[in-house]
């Protein structure tokens, strides 16, 4: 039936009505009057009135217009124009529209992909009261280098796990039916590898053979494309030459033929002009032809598809077809949208409590804290703190705020409904009793110890200190790489004087990415990441540091001793030089100086993927596999699944109750190809009491035991395979089976 209304509206169409379905400008200043003219193009300083093209039925989408306010008078501008096809409106609506909750990256420390559904939906909920069908998000780039700003806005480094949030953002954004006013279609980005920009330096190059981009950087947007995502976005950088934005191997072999998606892609903000800075396109024409014959339907801000598609069908540049095509997959999906049906999404029900929205985000918030560390030189646990502490003295540049809370992509309409951390503890000191001292310290990035004297006298004060320390929330994301991942400004020194106090100190590190932090590790009792945890920042904080809940969250980036190390993370591939991994079964041929490893620094990560204490301790046992043998016939069949079944008891050892997340990694010996020395294929949340056991079941199957080869194809081989399941990427405990020629 979409295809008939498709073909109906298309047959109607005007050139210049068509070419409109592929443009998105933003509309800076709109007023309800409309009409404002802005420069959608620094380049080119081209004006563009957003207002006068909706009128004309020549604009398909608006970016990051948000409110029932402001997009109503453009959607019926946009009604009233000859055909009245409605205008999308399209926002970075990245961790919350009206309630903010964490960072996608402390998301992922949640290893919950139904609490990532569960955000998502409210996140569509609330966008959708502001006129908004469209999110910019799920954010899938794979992130193994911390320098990349960016990570803050994905699920961390690994390709399982990566997928499996990618799955939960689709589920939740576009739910079972798009065309439900309470759902927005997805955008996947930034198709593709991303996140491999080298050097972690923003927009830079990215370059990998196929079996790498298959097999670790694909996977999500896969995932993400078979759970039903209506558009992608893509990435500003260049895939071993070809700009993404440009890439017919990417969006039209494997996105298209290969997955079979019949969304329509969009450009990253002005990445079809950018194809003339790549030095692949000479003009605006040949950016646009190559862009849209690429598969990239949609302009974003670049104001060429609008001024180039009619001069290049005359010279017979680009057909007539490829522009119906396009225009074909972008009425789609407002037609899977129902936009035609509801054009104001669900702008009339402003009236909807928020109230349970926060008790969701704080509970998100509590999931995603990583504790790091959590012994003084004693090896007694520093936290959780004692309800009855007398004096706690909070400090740090983070500890009083609500707008760097809210972190990179927050798009907080107003920050009344935060708490920050400093609220939150002193309610929770007040309630019984105690009192909180606090003193900021320093500014986030500051060279001035004016307040250090201040931030001292409150620690001589204290029972326990809490350090509230890190990156500003502008200090991650876009076009925030950092080639220095410590505590900016002079933090560490202020950490440095208050640890040497020699009181207690529990350090609270904000962040977007993997921080430096071996300096606190060595010195520091507590540890705790707490990233940016949006609007519940301090009631989630308080009610973690005082145990009213433990924290469960495990880190999905390595945190490196050092900037040095990155690239760093797990799942690495073996050397023929390997520095001490024992179950590489490689005999000592070399002593210890010719091996892979730095002079200076360990190989390791300080604090390893899949790495998070709780406020008690988990032991493994008994992990055994169903087969010790699995015919490759049987396995190497995409449709094969639960080949081999692995078993393993998990038991809470302390004294109090807690959840574990409990992760499979596997490794597969003598394939054709060199294969990562583990990668994870399997985890589960597993809360237990104290003195509990349970025990954990995971199937392995095509999907978790094949890999790339060199012919681009997804097989399984004849090999050996290990499996280890604990509580990190270090997990001892294992069993081993074989996949018979
Ligand atoms: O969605 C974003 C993208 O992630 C980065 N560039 C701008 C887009 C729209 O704001």
């Amino acid at each position: 039936a979409i295809e008939a209304r498709v073909n109906a509206l298309l047959a109607r169409m005007t050139l210049e009505e068509k070419v409109g379905q592929l443009v998105q400008y933003a509309a800076h200043g709109a007023s309800s009057d409309g009409g404002d003219a802005f420069a959608p193009n620094p380049e080119t300083r081209t004006k563009v009135d957003s207002m006068a093209l909706a009128r004309k039925g020549e604009l398909g989408s608006v970016l990051n217009l948000v409110g029932a306010d402001t997009t109503r008078p453009f959607q019926e501008a946009a009604l009233k124009s000859r055909l009245g096809i409605p205008l999308l409106f399209g926002a970075d609506i990245i961790h919350g529209y009206q309630t903010i909750y964490p960072i996608p990256l402390a998301l992922s420390a949640t290893w919950d992909p139904q609490l990532v559904q569960d955000l998502s939906h409210m996140a569509a909920l609330e966008a959708t009261r502001g006129g908004v069908k469209w999110v910019f998000s799920p954010m899938v780039d794979i992130s193994r280098d911390a320098r990349w700003g960016r990570s803050a806005e994905g699920a961390g480094e690994d390709p399982y796990l990566g997928s499996a949030i990618a799955r939960a953002y689709i589920h939740g954004y576009q739910g079972t039916d798009l065309a439900d006013p309470q759902n927005v279609a997805a955008s996947v980005k930034h198709f593709a590898a991303y996140g491999a920009a080298e050097a972690g330096r923003e927009y830079n190059t990215t370059d990998m053979s196929d079996v790498r981009l298959r097999q670790v950087y694909l996977p999500p947007y896969r995932a993400a494309v078979e759970a039903g995502a209506a558009t992608m976005m893509s990435a500003f950088n260049a895939l071993n030459g070809v700009p993404a934005t440009a890439n017919p191997y990417l969006m039209t072999d494997i996105l298209r033929k290969e997955w079979g998606f019949d969304g329509f892609v969009v450009s990253d903000y002005t990445a079809v002009m950018e194809l003339t800075h790549h030095g692949i396109a000479l003009d605006a024409a040949a950016a646009t032809q190559k862009a849209l014959q690429a598969g990239v339907e949609v302009d974003m801000m670049s104001h060429y598809y609008d001024t180039q598609i009619p001069a290049l069908l005359k010279d017979g540049r680009l057909s007539m077809a490829t522009v119906d095509e396009a225009v074909r997959r972008v009425l789609r999906v407002k037609f899977a949208l129902g936009v035609f049906e509801h054009p104001y999404a669900r702008a009339a029900r402003a009236g909807e409590s928020a109230a349970a929205n926060h008790a969701l985000a704080r509970k998100a918030a509590e999931e995603s804290f990583v504790l790091l560390k959590n012994a003084d030189t004693q090896g007694a646990a520093v936290l959780p703190l004692d309800t009855h502490v007398k004096t706690v003295a909070l400090i740090g540049p983070l500890a009083d705020t609500a707008s760097e809370m809210q972190g990179p992509w927050g798009g907080a309409r107003h920050f009344d409904d935060f708490t920050t951390v400093r609220k939150g503890l002193e309610a929770r000191m007040h309630a019984s009793g105690g009192t909180l001292v606090y003193a900021r310290g320093t500014d986030i990035a500051s060279d001035s110890q004016a307040g250090f004297a201040e931030a001292l006298k409150a620690a001589s004060r204290a029972d326990v200190v809490v350090m509230a320390l890190g990156e500003a929330a502008g200090m991650s994301g876009e076009a925030a790489a950092r080639a220095h991942l410590g505590l900016p400004g002079n933090q560490q020194q202020l950490l440095e004087q208050v640890v040497a106090s020699g009181k207690p100190v529990v350090l609270l590190v904000f962040s977007g990415r993997p921080l430096v932090l071996d300096w606190a590790d060595k010195h520091v009792a507590a540890i705790m990441a707490v990233w940016f945890p949006g609007a519940e920042a301090g009631n989630a904080i308080a009610r973690v540091v005082f145990g009213d809940v433990a924290p469960s969250g495990k880190l999905t980036m390595s945190f490196p001793y050092t900037e040095g190390q990155e690239p760093l993370y797990y799942s690495t591939f073996p050397t023929g030089r390997p520095a001490g991994d024992a179950d590489t079964r490689l005999p000592p041929s070399h002593d210890s100086t010719y091996v892979s490893r730095y002079i200076d620094a360990p190989n390791d990560a300080l604090y390893p993927f899949g790495h998070g204490l709780s406020y008690t301790t988990f032991g493994y046992s008994g992990v055994h596999v169903s087969r010790a043998t699995v015919p490759l016939a049987e396995a190497n069949r995409a449709d094969a699944r639960n080949l081999v079944t692995v078993t393993a008891t998990v038991t809470n050892t302390g004294k109090r109750a807690g959840t574990e997340v409990v992760q499979l990694y596997v490794r597969n010996l003598g394939a054709s190809l060199s294969q990562p020395v583990r990668s994870l294929q399997g985890f589960q949340r597993v809360a237990l009491q104290a003195g509990e056991s349970k025990q954990v079941t995971f199937a392995l199957g095509f999907p978790e035991l094949s890999f790339w080869n060199a012919k681009s194809e997804q097989v399984v081989e004849p090999t050996q395979y290990t499996v280890w399941v604990g509580g990190s990427s270090q997990a001892v405990q294992k069993a081993a089976f074989t996949i018979s020629p």
